[in-house]
């Protein structure tokens, strides 16, 4: 028996305040939240749509520190481009606030305290860096040092970036702090922490059992977390930008933003309703919905939800319908690589084109799995559909309308079995459209919706009004009634998806609104109805347009790699006997295989000529499939010191040249040699 619900919350990512929204936030959560949240209200439902800006963490007072600014100005600069980008583009939150506010600090400080008062942290000593001349402990981003598993110099201490591996600072070589440079000293500190394997038995039961419908991918990953076992999280930071830890003895503690940011979620729900905001949280007849990217998944369907249920009075979430990412002209979006198309720079470039990008974006949702953001479909998809479908078929019932019967809507003669058949076609759209909203289908949704408009497009092309207007004036005008009332059923399926254009629509059809109900009705528009003077919902997009845009990605491309090579300049001088200390040999792959639960790591075996096959790992798995490499001959380093990646002792490094962008390629020996000849 499905569950009943009285209204909906819901919540969308708040995005870090240090940078302006793209292509990749809007196609990820704020358009389905936004088209979600249309529907709704477009139902008469009662819904709330809840946003705003997360302005604590690191990466946020990183950036402060490297422009010598506070972090305060950084997130009032980001915080007011964000917001200005959603509502160019029309994403309609009932509020938009940001975690910097006095009424969330408030709200997060309760929230901790009222845990810790319940006894549901335990408290934990342990070590970490450092820094004596800063005189402060070094968050993991802070320190940067040498990757245990790839040799990368410039990993970080959360995370290595040349192989992706996930890191903790004290597993770095040689650390350095991030501020001083200098290095760091390990010293005690005490932090609280959630114990996630308590609530892991609940947490079980609520998703694997209770929430099977949840998106493949989401209860995917929820459940291999599960499996793997859930371990206490810090809740709170040595950091002195954030809410500060509410209790005695935490000193220079903030809360982790992980923990204070969703709490923004009630917070700003507060701050738009003071008086009713707990019905939206606590009752139980509340359907909460989070959209999220899927980076987010563990914190929105495994943290949060642990805190709610430790707090005891909150409602959990109904479902978590995260997007995987959009990537850009085949990269990742990358906000530090400039790797994006930014929503405030579209619109200066493509005035006046939300809905194109809202449309596109909504064709191309990477809803279950990553997808591509290209300029050539941007322009395919505006030409040939938004125009040549959707725009072309209501222009056309429009100004024939205008021609034939002086902008009044005709009467409705005798149906033909083909008109039977039209009306038919259109009247399972609502049915079509809202199985498919309300399963977070939007993709598909929308491809529905564009459907009725190609029945509209066919129907005209196979009954010509145009040719009949002198012979059959009655035909005519029951083709056009036809065709129109097909017109403001699109009015009616496209609004939650086109807003902008749908307004015009509504306009042009001199009517205020259908309301979502009467989607399918074939008598919208009543005969002797008066319309406004047509004009273009959609106009073509020329190559010169996208040729400029698909221009600034290569000069990004360009400047990147400009900027990579100074930051990567010639080391300092060595002597030949330094060099001759390197022993470089060549090596043909015998073997070569996947290492298990490490998506970057490849496991070699070579024959290196000295009479002994050598086990290599190395971190080249996203550049080439093993088959590629068996039978190859490789360049190593043949006297590296013997090293443990993934329980596995790699004997060798293995030479690659590292492109601009990150790519790797394997040195080989431009001809055949033995195995274990020098390189030199
Ligand atoms: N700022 C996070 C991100 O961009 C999302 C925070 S969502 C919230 O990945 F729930 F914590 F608010
Ligand atoms: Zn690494």
């Amino acid at each position: 028996m499905e569950k009943q619900f009285k209204r909906t919350l819901i919540t969308t990512a708040l995005p870090y305040a240090n940078g302006p929204v793209h292509i990749g936030h809007l196609a990820g959560v704020y358009v389905p939240a936004d088209i979600y949240a249309r529907y709704l209200r477009l139902k008469g439902e009662e819904v709330i749509l809840i946003g705003g800006s997360d302005e604590h963490g690191v990466p946020i007072a990183l950036k402060a520190k490297a422009e010598g600014i506070t972090p305060q100005e950084v997130v009032d600069r980001y915080h007011s481009i964000i917001k200005k980008s959603f509502e160019d583009f029309g994403i309609t939150f009932d509020i938009y606030s940001r975690t910097t506010s006095e009424m969330h600090h408030q709200t997060a400080s309760d929230f901790f305290r009222t845990l810790y008062e319940k006894g549901e942290f335990i408290e934990k000593t342990s070590e970490q860096y450092y820094d004596e001349e800063a005189k402060q402990f070094l968050a993991d981003r802070y320190i940067t040092g040498t990757c245990p598993h790839c040799g990368n110099e410039r990993a970080y201490g959360d995370q290595c970036e040349a192989c992706g591996t996930s890191l903790s600072a004290m597993d770095l070589i040689d650390p350095k702090s991030a501020i001083t440079g200098s290095i760091p000293v390990k010293k005690e500190t005490k932090h609280w922490y959630l114990p996630l394997d308590k609530h892991e038995p609940f947490l079980r039961e609520w998703i694997l059992e209770g929430h099977k419908e949840w998106k493949s991918n989401v209860y995917g990953q929820c459940k291999s977390w599960l499996d793997m076992g859930l371990q206490p999280r810090a809740v709170s930071r040595d950091l002195d930008w954030g809410i500060p830890v509410p209790v005695e003895g935490a000193e220079g503690k903030v809360l982790y933003v992980w923990f204070d940011a969703p709490i923004g979620y009630i917070s700003n729900t507060k701050e738009l309703l003071p008086d009713t905001w707990e019905k939206w949280w606590k009752d139980p007849e509340t359907k909460m919905i989070h959209f999220i990217g899927k980076d987010n998944i563990v914190f929105h369907c495994i943290v949060f939800p642990s805190m709610l249920k430790a707090e005891g009075s909150y409602n959990l979430p109904e479902n978590v319908p995260a997007n995987e990412f959009l990537n850009l002209e085949g990269d990742k979006i990358s906000t530090s690589r400039n790797w994006a198309v930014w929503l405030n720079e579209y619109l200066e470039d493509l005035p006046g084109k939300q809905d194109v990008l809202r449309y596109v974006l909504t064709a191309n949702a990477p809803e279950t799995k990553d997808n591509d953001f290209t300029w050539k479909d941007f322009q395919a998809r505006n030409n040939n559909e938004l125009v040549a479908i959707l725009g072309n078929f209501v222009n056309r019932a429009m100004v024939l309308t205008q021609k034939y019967f002086d902008g009044k809507v005709p009467a409705c003669g005798e149906l033909t079995e083909y008109d039977k058949q039209t009306l038919a076609d259109f009247a399972h759209v609502k049915s079509a459209v809202e199985r498919l909203l309300d399963t977070f289908h939007f993709r598909e949704a929308q491809k529905e919706a564009m459907n009725l408009a190609r029945i509209g497009n066919k129907y005209l092309a196979d009954t010509e009004p145009w040719k009949l207007a002198k012979t059959d004036r009655n035909r005519v005008a029951t083709i056009l009634n036809i065709s129109l009332q097909i017109t403001a059923n699109l009015a009616i399926v496209f609004e939650p998806f086109l807003p902008f254009s749908m307004k015009k629509l509504l306009a042009m059809l001199n009517v205020e609104n259908f309301g979502w109900n009467r989607l399918g009705a074939t008598d919208l528009l009543e005969a002797g109805h008066s319309l406004n003077t047509p004009e273009l919902l959609f106009e073509k997009i020329e190559d010169s347009v996208i040729n400029a845009q698909v221009q600034k990605l290569l000069d990004t491309k360009k400047a990147n790699e400009e900027a990579n090579y100074k930051a990567n300049p010639i080391r300092e001088t060595i002597t030949f006997d330094d060099f001759t200390k390197l022993d470089i040999r060549v090596g043909t792959v015998l073997e070569c295989t996947k290492v298990p639960k490490a998506d970057k790591l490849l496991q070699f075996k070579i024959d290196d000529g000295l009479g002994a096959t050598r086990t290599i790992v190395s971190g080249i798995a996203q550049h080439y499939s093993p088959e590629e490499l068996v039978g190859k001959q490789i360049c190593f380093i043949a006297n590296l010191a013997p090293r443990k990646l993934k329980g596995i002792v790699s004997e060798g490094m293995i030479l690659s040249a590292e492109n601009f962008d990150g790519k790797l390629a394997v040195v080989m020996p431009e001809k055949a040699v033995k195995p274990g000849s020098e390189v030199k």
